[in-house]
Parts: C-alpha cells; structure tokens; sequence
C-alpha cells in the first residue's frame, strides 16, 4: 500500500487534539497540536460540558492549520480524515466528528471513525521504542480503569476494570479534598513527592480479590475521613496525606498489572492515558517488572493524556486494514461505547 496521510481530531472531553500521520515506512508522527481546556473549566471544579463543545469549536480551526503549517503539507494531500467518535461528551464528540466529517466530504475523501480508548491503547506504538503484539494494558485515565489483553489492532479481552471511579478520577477528587483545582491529578503526585511515606495508610482497594477489577471510591472516602480527622493538615500532613493516597492507588495498579501479564504469560505490559503519566506508578512498575523480567512500555508523556497524535495512529492503523473506513458524510457519535464491541 501506498503511504497514506491521515489527519486525526480528538475532542472527547477539555482536549482539542490535531495531528498528521504518515503511515510509509513504519510510521511517522508529521505533526500534532493540542489545546487544553483546563484552565477555562478550573473555574466550574470540573468540565462544562457545553463550554467545551464551544470551545472544541473556536480551536479546531486554527490548530488543524498549525498543524499543516508545521508539517508543510496542504489539505489536498490528505487521504482520510480519523477523529474520535466516542466515548465521551456528546456535544463535544458532535464538534470533532461534524467538523472531520465536513471536511472530508469537501475534499472527496473518506473517514475513520476511531474509538478513544483505543487511541490510548495503541499510543505506545508512537514511541521510538514500541511495543510489539500481543500486549497487556493498563489503561488508566480520568474516565477508564481497565487491564486488557491486546492481541493486534481491534483484538481486545478486557480483564478488569474498575468497579466505581477511575483511577483519575480518585486521583482528582482526592486534590479537590486537599484543596488542588481541577484537574488535580498531577500536582496531588507532584505534592507526593515531598510526603513521607507510611505516615497515612490507607487500604489497598481489592489488593487480594482474586481478580483483575479495581475499586477506589472506598480509598477516596478513607482520605476524606482523614481530612476530617486532622482538621486543617499543614503543608507536610497535605504532602502525607498525598503520598499514603499515592502510593495505595499505586501498589494496587502495579500489583493487578503484574498479575495480568504473569497469568497471561505474555511479557510486555503498556501503560497508557493520563494517570500513566504518575512517575511512583512509573518508578515502582519498573523496579517490580524488572524482577518479573517483563518489559514496560509508555508513551510520551505527552501521548498519556489525551491527544489527537493517537487518534491519527489509530485512524491510520485502521485505515490499512481497511475495514473501519467509511466515506464522508452521514455520521453519528458514540457517547457511551465499549471497548470490548470494537473488532478487527
Ligand atoms: O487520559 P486523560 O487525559 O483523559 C481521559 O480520557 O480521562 O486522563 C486524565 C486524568 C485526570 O484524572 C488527571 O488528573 C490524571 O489523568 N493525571 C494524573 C497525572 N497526570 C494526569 N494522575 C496522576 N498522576 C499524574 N502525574
Ligand atoms: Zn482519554
């Protein structure tokens, strides 16, 4: 086949992602470009979903030209257009695939309708050093918690998932508790970092269940009596608070991950969306699988969270196999959409 140029467009949730790839020899990431909305929905302590459809709108415009600009490629190039049709917020699901879709009908060429979720599955595969088939992953984000085995493009047996919240979305609530704004993940681990550990314990949600599921809404309420316990914690018993909280969630990911690939018997685990960005999951999967001998694979921190760079990846391996290609026009969004009814 041919090389292919295939443009991506995420904008599931606060994130307008564009990206250009290349699918000639082995692949190649052209360009991408991201707008986050954080900081208009910081405001709310959470994401608007009509604020974000309005300004998913605003950006995809001049994003989709720096992203041309960057590359030094024009519209008429294109092969195909891949964007995020679920799951997410309907409305700002409805601006990416309009916009992709309108798109592609003006420049007579089809589209390729992509699942978030397995954007993030497949973004290790941007790495320069990826990841070969079969796999287990670990996809943890704001929204997911699942361990699944990936066996090619479109071949997925979930293995677990969470029972309540998302590990992102315990990380989150958890901030909120400790006063950090929304999104709250990322600096609740960077408060971490200076907490001593086993200062607060906190159990380790279905640590010996027997099974791949995870359950954290139990570990977010043992903080909050906590935080109610102490009153007002000073800057060290936030930090405290913190690392018991981090590294309870972390010893339960790297325990359950483990354990799906040993079960498996494969000998590669990746991690993938925003919550693999965290360096104690990082540090401690490392060490851990090491001693397991199985290798571990991430994407860039910047792929970890969400991005269109993996939904053109995805847009594109699809495209070469040829079966979720579809030409432009008629369309509709997936708000709600499992993983496990996507096929090869
Ligand atoms: O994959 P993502 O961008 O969006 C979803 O699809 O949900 O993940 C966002 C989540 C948020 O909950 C955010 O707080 C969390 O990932 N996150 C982190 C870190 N960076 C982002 N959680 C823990 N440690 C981090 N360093
Ligand atoms: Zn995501």
């Amino acid at each position: 086949m041919p090389p292919m140029l295939i443009l991506g467009i995420e904008s599931s949730c606060d994130e307008t992602g564009i990206a250009l790839y290349n699918t000639d020899a082995g692949g190649a990431l052209l360009s991408h470009a991201l707008h986050s909305q954080v900081l208009m929905h910081q405001e709310y302590g959470g994401v608007v979903p009509e604020l974000a459809s309005r300004d998913h709108i605003r950006h995809v415009v001049p994003l989709l030209r720096k992203v041309l600009a960057d590359s030094g490629r024009s519209l008429n190039e294109l092969d195909a257009v891949a964007y995020t049709q679920g799951p997410g917020l309907a409305g700002a699901l409805l601006v990416g695939a309009a916009f992709a879709e309108g798109l592609a009908a003006s420049l007579g060429i089809p589209t390729v309708p992509v699942h978030h979720l397995e954007g993030h599955l497949l973004s290790p595969l941007l790495s320069s050093r990826p990841p070969q088939f079969p796999f287990i992953a670990l996809l943890v984000s704001g929204g997911h918690s699942q361990l699944m085995q990936v066996n090619g493009v479109g071949e997925y047996q979930l293995l677990g998932e969470t029972l309540d919240d998302a590990a992102g979305e315990a990380f989150d609530k958890t901030a909120k508790m400790l006063g950090i704004p929304y999104p709250g993940g990322a600096e609740l681990a960077e408060l971490a970092e200076s907490g001593h550990p086993d200062v607060v314990k906190l159990p380790r949600p279905m640590l010996r269940s027997g099974d791949l599921n995870f359950s954290f809404s139990g570990l977010k309420t043992a903080v909050l009596t906590k935080v109610r316990e102490i009153g007002a914690p000073s800057e060290q018993q936030r930090a405290d608070i913190a690392r018991g909280f981090q590294d309870a969630i972390v010893e339960v990911l790297v325990h359950k991950s483990l354990r799906a690939v040993t079960d498996s018997g494969l000998k590669r685990l990746v991690v993938a969306g925003g919550v693999g960005a965290n360096r104690e999951l990082r540090r401690r999967l490392d060490t851990q699988a090491a001693n397991a001998a199985i290798s571990v694979f991430y994407p860039a921190l910047e792929f970890c969270t969400d991005n269109g760079a993996m939904i053109a990846l995805a847009g594109a391996l699809r495209f070469q196999a040829g079966a979720s290609i579809k030409p432009a026009g008629a369309f509709a969004v997936r708000p709600r959409w499992p993983l496990a009814e996507l096929t090869a």
